[in-house]
């Protein structure tokens, strides 16, 4: 096997501090080096050749770093004790409800009994985990007021998709063939994403200045090609759609369908369901509202429940209850066929139905409740420093503007994220939804407490007061933490996912 680092590694064995940068596992790679040594074939390399067909070895030895566990474990370890995290300490990003997941879930997830078990193996040996799933179907239908779901989506963007084909299958299914869905003004990105994927064509409808959706916009634009209206509910400035009666009517008048994003589904558990509101397709973030750790693109799930009409067209197979006894696997009618390669991010799944079961009774709504009260007593908090893009009650998270520091100071949202960070705080969301001029999004949820919210306060305060003293730090912040400012969007336009190392060039084959 060829060594890729420099001859000699570089040591790593001093505890990195301040800003010195930690070396690639490439850089410390050592000729020889090895975590791990695995067990070498008897089957000489000679008949190795023969047996595999000559196409499919190797062009050159594989490139990997040589390390030892040691300077492997060190590495990583390093690395993690520089990073800010959910289990770290509050992480007020809006509208990606990032709570603290409960260890319990973890400990589930890591049951043997359920994470040994082939995804291909037949459902005559899996019923447990049959069990479990259509455990979890039944439950998420409760929680939105819906007849059935799937479990494959494995994300809350792929579930927007699936319930895009679904409302296509629908209409198509009675030869309706419709062109345009509606989208407020104050969506995520993903669904503008989704409609388009899905072949529809987007057309936006305006907030009003209440931060709603605008009920006479809306009634302007609908018409029989409409196929759909996709809302969430509370929108993503954090408020209630209080006309969501009227609007499911019209949207319906019109042989529309209506999307939950169930993105916040977090402020509304155990409360009001999507399904009582007229919503027919629901999508729901398993990875938010139900316990999972999401953000560094680890895995999610986003589960899509429709309403009994909508049932056969939905993705393949389903765990139910067999006439006989015991799960099977059904197949709806008209299925739009899988979303996933298998039946979703299994575990995740696994996660989600011991956080519900274990919050039982009222306990999902009092999740919900204390989110919302989090989410109001921030917002009351910092009335005088960051006032609030709409002064009245919001759900679960908050949009605050930083449009006055910018006027007088000129600090922007952006200064005061980041300067949160030196504050030993997750910053919130920034320039988001796009409709408020300096959106600062704070989504507390439910895990913080209060003393965590006054310390919040507080540094936001001190910020502030850094604004006045010295507007210019604001702009260089931050300087404690690892990595200062970078570009924004450079990472995302150039993307470089590798480390540089010397790549043999003379193909070899891979047999020794
Ligand atoms: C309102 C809303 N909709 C959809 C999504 C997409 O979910 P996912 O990131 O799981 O694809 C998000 C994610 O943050 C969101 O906030």
């Amino acid at each position: 096997m060829n060594g890729i680092g420099a001859p000699g590694g570089r040591a790593a064995s001093a505890p990195l501090m301040g800003h010195e940068s930690e070396p690639t596992l490439f850089e410390m790679s050592v000729p020889g080096r090895r975590a791990f040594q695995l067990r070498t074939t008897d089957v000489p390399p000679l008949v190795l050749a023969e047996l595999i067909p000559v196409e499919h070895l190797a062009p050159a030895p594989l490139e990997v770093a040589e390390v030892s566990e040691r300077d492997l474990v060190g590495h990583f370890t390093r690395l993690t004790h520089r990073q800010y995290s959910v289990d770290l300490g509050m992480y007020p990003l809006g509208s990606c409800t990032m709570k603290y997941n409960p260890k319990f879930c973890d400990a589930v997830a890591a049951d043997e009994g359920l994470n040994s078990v082939h995804p291909g193996a037949p459902a005559v040996l899996t019923q447990g985990w049959l069990a479990l799933l259509a455990s979890l179907e039944e439950k998420l239908c409760a929680i939105t007021g819906m007849a059935r779901a799937t479990l494959q989506p494995a994300a809350g963007a792929a579930g927007e998709l699936t319930g895009l084909l679904l409302m296509r299958a629908y209409h198509e299914g009675r030869g309706d063939h419709r062109r345009r869905v509606l989208i407020p003004d104050s969506a995520h990105g993903t669904n503008p994403a989704s409609v388009t994927l899905g072949g529809y064509e987007v057309t936006t409808v305006e907030s009003n200045a209440r931060g709603l959706v605008d009920l006479a916009a809306l009634r302007a634009e609908l018409d029989d090609d409409v196929a759909g209206i996709m809302l969430t509910n509370p929108n993503t400035l954090g408020l209630f759609e209080e006309e969501i009666i009227d609007i499911a009517g019209a949207v319906h008048e019109v042989g529309g369908l209506l999307y939950y994003d169930g993105a916040n589904l977090n402020a509304i558990l155990g409360a009001v369901r999507p399904g009582d509101m007229g919503f027919d397709i629901v999508h729901m973030n398993l990875h938010k509202t139900f316990a999972t750790p999401h953000g560094g693109g680890g895995p999610g799930a986003g589960p899509v429940a429709v309403a009994e009409r909508l049932g056969e067209y939905l993705p393949g197979p389903l765990a139910q209850r067999a006439p006989g006894g015991g799960y099977e696997w059904v197949r709806p009618e008209h299925s739009i066929g899988r979303v996933h390669g298998w039946h979703g991010n299994a575990l995740v799944l696994a996660r989600a139905l011991a956080y519900i079961d274990v919050h039982g009774g009222d306990g999902l709504k009092r999740v919900a409740q204390h989110a919302v009260l989090n989410a109001n007593w921030l917002r009351e908090r910092l009335r005088d420093i960051l006032p609030a893009a709409h002064d009245r009650l919001c759900m679960h998270e908050c949009t605050l503007r930083a449009t006055e520091l910018r006027a007088r100071y000129g600090v922007r949202g952006l200064d005061v994220a980041k300067a949160l960070l030196e504050e030993g705080f997750h910053a919130p969301t920034v320039y988001f939804p796009l409709i408020v001029d300096e959106a600062l999004m704070f989504e507390p949820t439910e895990t913080e407490s209060p003393q965590t919210l006054e310390a919040l306060a507080c540094a936001l305060e001190r910020i502030v007061e850094r604004a006045k003293a010295d507007p210019e730090s604001l702009r260089r912040a931050p300087q404690t933490t690892p990595v200062s400012r970078v570009d924004e969007a450079r990472a995302a336009r150039h993307l470089v996912a590798t480390a540089d190392a010397p790549r043999p060039t003379s193909p070899t084959k891979a047999n020794s």
